[in-house]
């Protein structure tokens, strides 16, 4: 008889949970359905024993009554019951940080899935965890289901990675696709991401682009040996992206995709979230919904794309779950892949020294020379176009708002620029603005040729 079947002799792993929500609860009940199978395949068994949530009799479709209770996540986290502390609250600071640190302090390893605790405390929290020889897991913390976290930091022990990018948030990804396939609005897709339980508590965390530098900077540490610097991230969300965008990106072989990127340069390490065109043939293209991609480009293994749900309460579970287990096997590593002693400081490459293709989209007043005056200024700033598209006459106003008043004609024009430095993009775009051929501010997406 395989002898993991009746290894009395090693005790439960005894569980304590705070935060219930869809991650928890989806945690509580793959725990319960899985228990025996966990004990069979890891050689001991798992249990819940405490949890911590905001309201204690809210319907989450499981029951909570054989769990002892706990109104205080720091509380629980102390509990005597309770050999591991899974953080499932959220937020940066507050009870979040509280609990992670009681636990760890009191010699108890901790799972978390909270990127913006780890983006903001992960280096501190890392050193605690060594100085208390405990393991702290975070896998479900970045693109939810996949293990990307264990894939950097014993999986390519031997490869050094050179740049890593990828699609990071569900929410976002959910929202782009559809409104690439529907004309759907997008606050609709939005209200729809947070009624499937992908969008943060606060959602303006996913479009605006932030959930994505959280992820990218614990990715960019785990990559390249340096602190986590997520203030250091270049952030634009993907509130200004319209169907007219995402229609001429497909015209045009491109898709939209908010990606985060890092790589090593010599002038740092350049971090950045946008949106991006894409060329649909690549294979980041082709991740839609709320699937997330991760691609780490790296020197022996060279190029590896791990792709699987970011967002949902099973596929988080899953990984927290893993990270339990790991934990139950007995794992002790440095969280961040080396000893937070030995992680070089963040040095952060300038954005304005970036190279890569512009998206460009103007409205112009439909006057002689206007077409002519903007080519030249950027011609005047080393910036060669590589195709040029003039739309169909909009009526505008004077607030330059498109309707039918008298006030003036403007004509779309789109750009695409070969390899450009953004400095002198930026610098072209504000001659542009201050000769007066154009309205309003210029739409500018970043192109990547992958
Ligand atoms: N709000 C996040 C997303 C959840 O949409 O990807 C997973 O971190």
């Amino acid at each position: 008889m395989d002898e993991h079947l009746n290894n009395d002799k090693i005790k439960p792993l005894r569980i304590g949970i705070a935060g219930l929500g869809t991650v928890g609860a989806a945690l509580v009940l793959m725990l319960e359905k899985n228990a025996k199978q966990i004990q069979r395949k890891h050689g001991r068994m798992v249990k819940v024993v405490a949890v911590c949530a905001r309201s204690r009799s809210r319907d989450r479709g499981i029951d909570i009554s054989g769990f002892a209770w706990h109104d205080d996540p720091v509380a629980l986290a102390k509990d005597e019951n309770v050999d591991l502390f899974v953080e499932l609250i959220g937020g940066e600071d507050g009870p979040a940080l509280a609990s992670v640190k009681a636990a760890l302090e009191a010699g108890k390893p901790v799972v978390t899935a909270n990127k913006a605790l780890l983006a903001k405390h992960g280096v501190d929290l890392a050193a605690l965890a060594e100085k208390s020889g405990v393991h702290m897991g975070f896998e479900a913390a970045v693109a939810g289901g996949i293990p990307v976290i264990k894939t950097l930091r014993e999986g390519l022990g031997a490869a050094s990675v050179t740049r890593v990018y990828g699609i990071l948030n569900g929410t976002c990804n959910y929202i782009l696709t559809r409104m690439g396939n529907e004309d759907i609005s997008f606050a609709d897709c939005l209200k729809d991401a947070q009624a499937l339980g992908y969008a943060e508590a606060d959602p303006t965390f996913d479009v605006e682009g932030f959930d994505t530098a959280h992820k990218l900077a614990i990715l960019t540490s785990l990559c390249f040996q340096c602190k986590i610097a997520a203030d250091e991230v270049f952030v634009e969300g993907i509130t200004a992206i319209t169907q007219e965008d995402i229609k001429v990106a497909a015209e045009l072989g491109y898709a939209i995709k908010l990606l985060g990127i890092a790589k090593r340069s010599e002038k740092g390490i350049e971090q950045r979230v946008h949106p991006t065109f894409v060329p649909a043939s690549s294979a980041v293209a082709r991740v839609d919904n709320v699937l997330n991609a991760i691609i780490l480009e790296t020197d022996h293994v060279s190029e590896l794309m791990l792709s699987g749900p970011g967002a949902g309460g099973s596929a988080t579970a899953a990984s927290v779950l893993a990270d339990i287990l790991d934990i139950a096997r007995g794992q002790i590593i440095p969280p961040l892949g080396m000893p937070t002693a030995e992680l070089s400081d963040y040095k952060r490459a300038p954005m304005q020294s970036h190279k890569g293709g512009y998206y460009i989209r103007l409205d112009v007043l439909d006057v002689p020379g206007a077409l002519a005056a903007i080519t030249s200024r950027l011609g005047e700033n080393n910036i060669s176009l590589e195709s040029v598209i003039q739309r169909p006459d909009i009526d505008i106003d004077a607030s330059g708002i498109s309707n039918s008043s008298e006030a003036g004609k403007t004509r779309t024009l789109v750009l695409i620029t070969q390899d450009t430095l953004e400095a002198s993009l930026r610098k072209a775009l504000d001659q542009v603005a201050d000769d007066g051929h154009t309205i309003g501010a210029p739409q500018v997406i970043r192109i990547e040729s992958f």
